[in-house]
């Protein structure tokens, strides 16, 4: 049985069917009982519900498990408490191997959510525990494709000339069950999660405007207007980082680990749009 934290989010879910597709029995950990049907609809065979802030929800939710995906909540305040937590957690229930979905460079120290990340890989390699270590890209799935398509604009609260890579998280998901499919393969191993399309704000909209043969343009807005209501101020904090980052460098990889996990070209931005689409 594989655990899986955040399991209703938008990492979790991908990972969650791809898993589920290729044979594996998974326990999704939610955060409310509200969520519990949700999970059972990705794939999972059992659901269970479970605060990432709580040890001692943890434990009990990883009993009987043999492997553990955590992903970390993002932009949560206690992202490294969350992270600790389920490692130790799975060490006391005996669970054989961690796949951590971490992030492309986590070593850029300004941004929180990066550093939170760091923090969590430190404890991983230090629990003793076999791990497998995933650093997805920025995901394809932040372009809201419909809305893009239907409003005729995408918004982005950073330059629109700063070139970014991505990935897709159905690629992702697809290395997931990869890795737990032959965890000995991949033990100790980090492998950076990353697409072929290294993109502009600008190009996104011609890459948009061409899959759907409507015009759709780029526009830059401010983060401020994209924060959820009410956000706790680290949360505000890490967002503006992270576009302040993003504004100045951008974020690149290379394409060349994921090529070789997935034996087969990563999926395009285009190809995710025609998905997207229908
Ligand atoms: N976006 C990107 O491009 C990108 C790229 C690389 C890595 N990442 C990383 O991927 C990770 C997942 O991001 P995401 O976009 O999938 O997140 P998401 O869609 O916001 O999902 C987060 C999930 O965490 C759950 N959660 C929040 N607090 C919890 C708690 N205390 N206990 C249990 N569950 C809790 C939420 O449940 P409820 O909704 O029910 O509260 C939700 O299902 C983040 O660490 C992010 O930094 C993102």
């Amino acid at each position: 049985m594989i655990a899986i934290t955040a399991a209703t989010g938008t990492t979790g879910r991908h990972v969650l069917r791809a898993l589920s597709a290729a044979g594996h029995d998974v326990r999704a950990l939610v955060h409310s009982g509200a969520r519990l049907e949700e999970a059972r609809s990705y794939g999972a065979r059992e659901a269970v519900v479970a605060d990432l802030t709580r040890p001692d929800e943890l434990a009990g939710a990883l009993e009987g498990c043999n492997a553990l995906v955590h992903i970390g909540p993002p932009m949560h305040p206690r992202e490294t408490t969350v992270g600790q937590n389920a490692i130790d957690a799975a060490k006391q229930a005996g669970v054989g191997h961690v796949l951590l979905m971490s992030v492309t460079q986590p070593q850029i120290e300004p941004l929180l959510n990066h550093q939170a990340k760091l923090a969590v890989e430190r404890h991983l390699l230090a629990s003793r525990l076999p791990f497998t270590i995933l650093q997805p890209m920025h995901y394809m799935q932040n372009v809201d494709v419909a809305d893009c398509v239907k409003t005729g604009v995408f918004r982005q609260p950073y330059s629109l000339d700063r070139p970014l890579s991505f990935v897709d998280l159905a690629d992702v998901g697809e290395v997931a069950a990869t890795v737990l499919a032959d965890p000995a393969r991949h033990l100790w191993a980090t492998y950076e999660l990353c697409g072929t399309d290294t993109l502009t704000g600008h190009g996104i909209a011609r890459v948009l405007t061409e899959a759907s043969g409507t015009e759709v343009r780029a526009e830059q807005i401010d983060v401020r207007d994209m924060l959820p209501q009410g956000a706790p101020d680290y949360t505000v904090d890490g967002f503006i980082r992270l576009t302040t980052h993003y504004d100045r460098y951008g974020l690149l990889g290379n394409p060349n680990v994921l090529r070789w996990l997935l034996d087969r070209e990563p999926t395009t931005l285009a190809q995710y749009a025609h998905r997207e689409l229908g």
